[in-house]
């Protein structure tokens, strides 16, 4: 694992895939590409694979996801509003969806697509053809979700959930700190197994969110490391706490990984040292997850703009500033 200060070049998540060239590259914002993006030569792309302005200027049409129906086979929900949702996907998503940082888009069926949440994947069942989802109703968005348990629409499988995900894919033989809490636990299951194909040993503070759901820890494969439940920064009768920043001094793992709010991301990001990893789930708001509606907006430290359901960026790309205070997810 490098020591020193990584230089994260950003990619898009869906190059040389069936989604690619999409309608940025129509745009001139093609995030690959810097020729569609209106650039003289294309020394700057680092892309080994199919050449995107190629397919482009060939015509090749790029297959959008869309949105099919999906059965639900079984639903738990708790008094605090957390629901755990089985739900029927095809087959040939699975390897896809087991990958760190997948994620659904998920909508009410009939509804417009304004009506769709990105969720992550918790688990895939062996037969490659049931996922299951948890997340906590907040907002009219997974409110109506909770109301329609028969069936679901879905789309996917999105590839962006995760901020830095290609330093989570490279680490081998190292150790690895996890800081996670709420709902980011949701991500765990699929980022633990990488981790232990690359042989690393991970520690792994998990702060269950204020009512306590520590929904993860039945679900999770064997791992080389530890599991510590802990509140972060705060202080509740009864329970142990540590701050964000004391964990992470007391650890000298080179890859740390934020699975949470951005509230928990700014925290991070303040205690990391520059000669360390970061990985962080992606909270930016989703519609389209295409790139079209501009919600996941990103500007960057340099003024530039990206669309962060696509590209692959590193979190110190999105928490540059001191003046962020986070998104609140109320949807
Ligand atoms: S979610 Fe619509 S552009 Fe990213």
């Amino acid at each position: 694992m490098p020591r020193e200060k990584e230089i994260y070049d950003t990619r898009c998540h869906d190059t040389g895939s069936e989604s690619c060239p999409c309608f940025l590259a129509d745009a001139g914002q093609c995030i690959a590409c810097p020729v569609l993006r209106g650039e003289q030569d294309c020394d700057a792309c680092a892309w080994g694979g199919v050449c995107v302005y190629d397919s482009y200027s060939r015509g090749d049409q790029a297959h959008t996801r869309r949105y099919i129906r999906a059965p639900i086979k079984s639903e738990k929900s708790t008094a605090a509003g957390l629901h755990c949702v089985t739900v029927h996907t095809p087959r040939h998503w699975s390897a896809e969806l087991r990958q760190p940082g997948s994620f659904l888009m998920v909508k009410p069926p009939g509804s417009e697509e304004t009506w769709a949440c990105p969720m992550a994947v918790f688990s895939v069942a062996s037969s490659g053809e049931l996922s299951t989802i948890v997340y906590r109703e907040r907002g009219p968005k997974t409110q109506q979700l909770a109301r329609h348990l028969k069936t679901w629409e879905v789309a996917g499988p999105y590839r962006s959930g995760l901020l830095g995900v290609r330093r989570l894919n490279r680490a081998v033989d190292c150790d690895a700190l996890i800081l996670t809490s709420g709902t980011g636990q949701s991500l765990l299951p699929n980022i633990l197994r990488r981790l232990n194909d690359n042989n690393c040993s991970v520690q792994i503070a998990l702060d269950p969110g204020m009512d306590g759901a520590a929904y993860v820890v039945q679900a999770l494969p064997e791992f080389a490391g530890s599991l510590s439940l802990i509140r972060l920064d705060a202080e509740i009768a009864g329970c142990r706490h540590q701050s964000t920043a004391g964990i992470i001094s007391s650890s000298s793992a080179p890859l740390v990984i934020s699975l949470g709010s951005d509230h928990l991301h700014i925290k991070v990001g303040a205690a990391l040292q520059r000669d360390r990893l970061w990985v962080a789930s992606n909270n930016r708001i989703m519609v389209c997850a295409a790139g079209w509606c501009g919600a996941c907006t990103v500007i960057r430290r340099d003024g530039s703009e990206l669309r962060g359901c696509r590209a692959d960026i590193a979190p110190e790309d999105v928490f540059w500033s001191g003046d962020w205070k986070g998104e609140r997810d109320s949807r």
